[in-house]
């Protein structure tokens, strides 16, 4: 499908800009990769996981641009970055003329998108937190010296595969990870990201959906 606005933005070189820097000084306080490799696909995720529960393109596409848009607030530090994401995307979405309306839509939604803060306050919000809390894999990690990895970095560099499956008949929206357990035990998956998982079951659920976790083929959710 086309998405028209999607593929502007990731042309445009604000927002490249506002990717790179952010990206930057997450480098600096010592997070996993948050450039254009994670904007690119959260956005792609989200356009997916929208289309399958029967959103019109336009809003698959406003989908794909919060993902895209969601992070540029790193640039400010991890503290209050969902706010700052949401006023950056704003002024460029007001630059490429979209209705107010859109706009406040794509506001509520990526000022929601942090576990910590946010709230699932609507269908646009689901789609981005699912999108967004199942991207940890492998290549997100910046340190290449294992023996200094972090629990973070671990997590990460033991998975091998991170999946979304939205089936619409059944209703249910499963995360499906391959994860190296030579690297890491899936119990230290859960010590960190148990908060992700509840925001990602509300979401679901939100969106009239069960959420469920496979790690290796197990349900474990
Ligand atoms: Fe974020
Ligand atoms: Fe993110």
């Amino acid at each position: 499908m086309a998405l028209s606005l999607f593929n502007q933005l990731i042309q445009d070189e604000e927002v490249k800009t506002c990717i790179k820097k952010a990206d930057e000084v997450m480098a600096v306080a010592g997070y996993t990769e948050h450039g254009l490799r994670h904007a690119r696909l959260v956005g792609e995720i989200a356009q997916s996981v929208a289309e399958r529960i029967g959103f019109s393109l336009e809003e698959q596409d406003l989908a794909a641009c919060c993902g895209l848009l969601h992070d540029l607030g790193n640039v400010v530090g991890r503290r209050y970055h969902e706010v700052v994401s949401g006023l950056l995307a704003k002024d460029i979405l007001e630059k490429y003329h979209l209705k107010k309306e859109e706009i406040l839509e794509a506001l509520t939604a990526i000022v929601n998108h942090e576990e910590t803060t946010g709230h699932i306050l609507s269908r646009l919000t689901a789609v981005l937190v699912l999108a967004d809390k199942t991207d940890v894999h492998q290549s997100r990690v910046r340190n290449m010296d294992l023996s200094s990895f972090d629990l973070h970095d671990r997590v990460n560099y033991a998975v091998k595969k991170s999946f979304l499956k939205v089936e619409a008949q059944a209703k249910t929206i499963t995360l499906e990870l391959t994860i190296d357990v030579k690297i890491s035990q899936p119990m230290e998956y859960f010590e960190i990201f148990l908060p992700r998982l509840l925001m990602c079951k509300k979401a679901a659920e939100y969106l009239g959906y069960k959420f469920s976790l496979k790690i290796n083929q197990n349900q474990l959710l």
